[in-house]
């Protein structure tokens, strides 16, 4: 088991596979995309395979694959397939846009893949191209379509922007009615890959008011331990609803997670830069003795919440991150 020096007990990683996307979403990057880590800098399938079993001999119980999109990785569900041999994972899951998903999803049923997280911040055909600059929503709807008829849990990632998706909040909220899908609208957090300022205008409160006003009788729900989200639920409804704080952080206290770069550094909150380089310290070398040694001393460090860990980032001036390198 790894614990940080706040007595928190660290047993969900985030590996993300990529940094690349096939979408260019306004909140993660620029339209031209950004520059591209070239593969030489990526973590091989192999160094993931072996920093996986590693974190899960150290207490890692969840795993869950991010990029970029994942998907546009080659080979990555042969790479699932293998991860989830090693076994002793009690949850291996991942986040997608949805374009590419649908043809996997008996593999992920083979896999025990459980739960997918997908991202979706509209339901109109012309807000979807204007947010991600691509066609697609359709294909997003399709795999939707598919993981519930493959009784694959799902959760969807709506990230809340002035000026672009508030239409969109409570359509998003009434697909609860019938689908038994959790709709969790996230605070838009300043990863950008510098592009544009981020307000707090749309917080996670103001989220709230502006749904309750619709939907008066809409309940608390109980939350799970390490949950990213408040949970509320419509009488009647099949699904659930949930408001993500990313950026108010208001979750940090209580925060399982690590997260694992493309490139291999190990950050230890979404919001530091990370000392610890596993892929380089593997290609030096390293055993695993002293792999473990290094990364319980890096996570021994991890902040106590995103607005410490933010002083590094500032001082480190890293404020033009996306979160597509981050590994969302
Ligand atoms: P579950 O495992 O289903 O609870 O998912 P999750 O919320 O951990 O992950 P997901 O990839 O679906 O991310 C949802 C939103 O929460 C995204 O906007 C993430 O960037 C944000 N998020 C995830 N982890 C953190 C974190 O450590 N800090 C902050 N501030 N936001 C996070
Ligand atoms: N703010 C909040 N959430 C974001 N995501 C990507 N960029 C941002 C941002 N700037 C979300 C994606 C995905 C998850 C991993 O992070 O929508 O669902
Ligand atoms: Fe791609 Fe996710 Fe970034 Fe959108 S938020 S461009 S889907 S990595």
């Amino acid at each position: 088991m790894i614990t940080d020096n706040h007595g928190r007990e660290i047993n969900y990683l985030r590996l993300a596979v990529t940094d690349r996307c096939n979408l260019r979403c306004s909140y993660c990057m620029p339209a031209e995309g950004l520059d591209w880590l070239p593969r030489r800098e990526l973590m091989t399938y192999e160094e993931m395979l072996r920093i996986c079993s590693l974190f899960i001999t150290m207490g890692v119980e969840k795993i869950r694959i991010t990029g970029g999109e994942p998907l546009v990785r080659r080979d990555l569900v042969p790479f699932l397939y293998k991860l989830s041999e090693i076994g002793g994972l009690r949850e291996l899951t991942l986040t997608t846009n949805g374009l590419l998903t649908g043809d996997f999803v008996s593999d992920f049923k083979e896999i025990g893949i459980k739960s997918v997280n997908l991202s979706l911040d509209t339901l109109d055909k012309d807000r979807f191209f204007q947010i991600t600059r691509r066609e697609g929503l359709n294909k997003v709807l399709e795999t939707m379509d598919k993981l519930l008829e493959n009784d694959i849990s799902i959760k969807i990632n709506t990230v809340v922007m002035a000026n672009k998706n508030i239409a969109d909040i409570i359509p998003l909220v009434r697909l609860t009615q019938h689908l038994p899908v959790s709709v969790r609208f996230i605070e838009e957090m300043p990863f950008n890959g510098g592009t544009h300022q981020v307000t707090l205008d749309w917080d996670h409160r103001h989220i709230l008011d502006h749904i309750r006003k619709q939907f008066p009788a809409m309940e608390k729900l109980p939350d799970a331990p390490y949950s990213t989200s408040y949970n509320y639920h419509i009488p009647g409804y099949k699904g659930k609803i949930g408001v993500i704080a990313a950026y108010s952080r208001l979750f940090c206290g209580s925060c399982n997670r690590i997260r694992i770069t493309s490139t291999g550094v190990l950050r230890t909150c979404l919001y530091e830069t990370g000392s610890l380089n596993l892929k380089d310290a593997i290609r030096e070398g390293c055993t695993d003795a002293e792999l473990r040694k290094r990364i319980t001393e890096t996570v021994l460090k991890k902040p106590a919440d995103g607005w410490e860990a933010q002083d590094t980032l500032m001082t480190q001036h890293r404020e033009q991150e996306s979160m597509a390198t981050i590994g969302g």
